[in-house]
């Protein structure tokens, strides 16, 4: 870090990033997407790194949706790889990672998920900070799906009501939330989608309900920490009226 980090009067306290445009930053170059993944996937690690610098609580970035894996199976092999890449080098961010208050969280579904891979993630989580050392919590979302998250956390209620641990009468918001990968987490309040398409594609549905949102023309893999500092600024100015006047 070089210059001193801008001063936000308000910060989002979960942050929901859609890492979208890593295809078209490599067709534009004449490279294969894969070469746009593995930018794209330096520019995850800079960002994450300047959103723990900045103390935002919550970020959660959409790495692979349960919809990706509808892609070419070799497109899928490379971002597993670049997953596997990062996973693999995780040591060596320890000390950093503790320093800094990152702790790295997976949602998503892990039951497509490739055995190494969800035993790679279960030891990362255990690597960066922990209890009051935590000042940033970084969710990757990975095979990640909203309408998948609400299922899984539908079943665990009718699995309680069947049993007769749960009367559908005491059924709220919160039974809800509590059966979803972010429990605990606040709602996601501030939304970026860079590559220049305005839809969710399925990301953090129930959590986005009151979510300020950002789009920027800017593909993923040369998206910036100014980047970032202008949708912050753009958020501070938001007027969130929750319903109420
Ligand atoms: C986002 O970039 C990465 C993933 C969805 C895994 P894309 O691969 O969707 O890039 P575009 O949208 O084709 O440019
Ligand atoms: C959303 O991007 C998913 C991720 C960034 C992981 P997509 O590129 O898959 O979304 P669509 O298909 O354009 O809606
Ligand atoms: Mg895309």
């Amino acid at each position: 870090m070089s210059s001193p980090l801008p001063d936000f009067s308000v910060l989002p306290k979960h942050l929901g990033i859609i890492m979208d445009g890593n295809g078209r930053w490599a067709k534009k170059r004449g490279l294969p997407r894969t070469e746009g993944h593995k930018r794209g996937a330096q520019t995850f690690e800079d960002i994450s790194s300047y959103c723990a610098d900045l103390g935002i609580p919550y970020v959660t970035f959409y790495a692979f949706s349960t919809e990706n894996w509808s892609r070419p199976p070799e497109e899928v092999s490379a971002i597993m790889a670049l997953l596997r890449d990062y996973l693999g080098r995780a040591e060596s961010r320890k000390e950093e990672n503790k320093k800094k208050g990152f702790a790295l969280r997976f949602i998503g579904n892990p039951d497509d998920l490739d055995e190494d891979i969800v035993a790679a993630e279960k030891h990362v989580e255990g690597l960066g900070a922990t209890g009051e050392g935590i000042r940033t919590v970084v969710n990757m979302a990975i095979n990640y799906g909203g309408r998948q998250e609400i299922l899984h956390s539908v079943r665990d209620i009718a699995r309680r009501v069947r049993s007769g641990e749960l009367d559908p009468g005491d059924i709220s918001e919160d039974t809800v939330s509590s059966g979803l990968y972010t429990y605990g987490q606040p709602d996601v309040d501030l939304i970026i989608r860079p590559s220049g398409e305005q839809r969710l594609s399925n990301f953090l549905l129930w959590q986005s309900a009151y979510a300020e949102f950002w789009y920027s023309d800017v593909l993923w893999p040369d998206f910036t920490e100014r980047d970032l500092d202008e949708a912050l600024r753009s958020y501070e100015q938001r007027h969130r009226r929750f319903g109420g006047v």
